[in-house]
């Protein structure tokens, strides 16, 4: 055994899993999750409007942000302005959308990001497909549905529904022009100590490398794929970070939406999500300083410990 895996071991892999197989469920819903354009436009139905209004109503957000978080069902609203035009054309026959109204701070923000995300995995473990939108939806359409106060904003949207059995063509477009099957490799997202320094499997031990491949296959706004890992104490802290891209600040000026953090809350949520399944122990926290020597451009967001 390599010395990082011993560290691992120190630091918990003896954690309680979560039962009943429903880690499993949602680390398959982690690695077989993909962005759907195109819906067969059948409503959800009881059980699936259900359990995804039980994940809204036990969610726990790593900052407890306050979050107003609704399904939006074509059928339910009764309202005519959920139709494709709602998302021009970009999702088509999508039967809901998971909409998200808050103040936007960076806590709120990343908590969104974490919270719709975990909203995301259930809708995959229930067979059902998803696709965030950050751009491709109407803000107004969406700020009347969810009768926004004066100092809320919807940032993000995620159209949720059965998708149809192939990808359309326009969604097989927008999948290739975002190079959304690829993600870069861990040794350009994971470090060991300080940014620069790839942590590789044998340093990190297999649970942990394991976590850190869920948080690699986490969507994220054209699949920027901004958020770094810096593993620090020998492995029982784990610092995420993010980048702003030049076409993230752009996006920002136009749409007013921090995709950054947004895509930090929903890398937040695979890593804790595979930690629980996995056994890997600890929690997020934003009150401790950073250990990982800071480097130019990177913003620090939270640590696992
Ligand atoms: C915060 C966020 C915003 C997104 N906004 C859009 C969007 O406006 N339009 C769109 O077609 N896809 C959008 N996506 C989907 C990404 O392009 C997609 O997740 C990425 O290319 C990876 O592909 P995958 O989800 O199939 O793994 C968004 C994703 C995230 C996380």
């Amino acid at each position: 055994m390599g010395e990082g895996e011993k560290a691992v071991e120190n630091q918990g892999d003896a954690a309680p899993k979560t039962p009943d197989g429903a880690g499993e469920r949602l680390l398959e819903a982690i690695r077989s999750r993909t962005s759907w354009r195109s819906y067969t436009g059948r409503p959800l139905n009881r059980d699936e409007a259900a359990a995804l209004r039980q994940v809204m109503a036990d969610m726990e957000t790593p900052f407890g942000s306050d979050l107003r978080i609704e399904l939006l069902q074509k059928d339910e609203s009764g309202s005519a302005a959920l139709t494709n035009r709602a998302t021009y054309g970009v999702v088509r026959g999508a039967p809901a959308f998971l909409a998200g109204a808050i103040r936007p701070e960076k806590k709120s923000l990343t908590d969104l990001g974490f919270a719709l995300e975990t909203l995301v995995l259930e809708a995959t473990a229930l067979g059902l497909g998803t696709c965030w939108l950050g751009g491709s939806f109407s803000r107004d359409v969406f700020s009347r549905e969810l009768r926004l106060g004066e100092d809320e904003r919807v940032p993000c949207v995620v159209a949720v529904g059965e998708h149809t059995p192939a990808r359309a063509l326009h969604d097989r477009a927008m999948r290739f022009f975002a190079g959304s099957p690829k993600r870069k490799p861990a040794s350009e997202l994971f470090f060991d100590t300080a940014p620069g320094r790839p942590l590789t499997e044998t340093m990190a031990g297999e649970t942990a490398f394991q976590v850190l491949e869920c948080v690699r296959l986490a969507p994220s706004a054209a699949n920027a794929q901004e958020w770094r890992i810096v593993r620090t104490c020998g492995g029982r802290r784990f610092e995420l970070f993010v980048r702003r891209s030049t076409w993230m600040k752009s996006a920002q000026r136009v749409v007013e939406a921090d995709f950054a953090l947004i895509d930090a809350g929903i890398a937040m949520c695979h890593f804790q999500t595979a930690a629980r399944a996995l056994g890997l122990a600890g929690s997020w926290t934003a009150k401790e300083a950073p250990l990982a020597a800071a480097a130019d451009g990177l913003e620090f967001i939270a640590v696992w410990r």
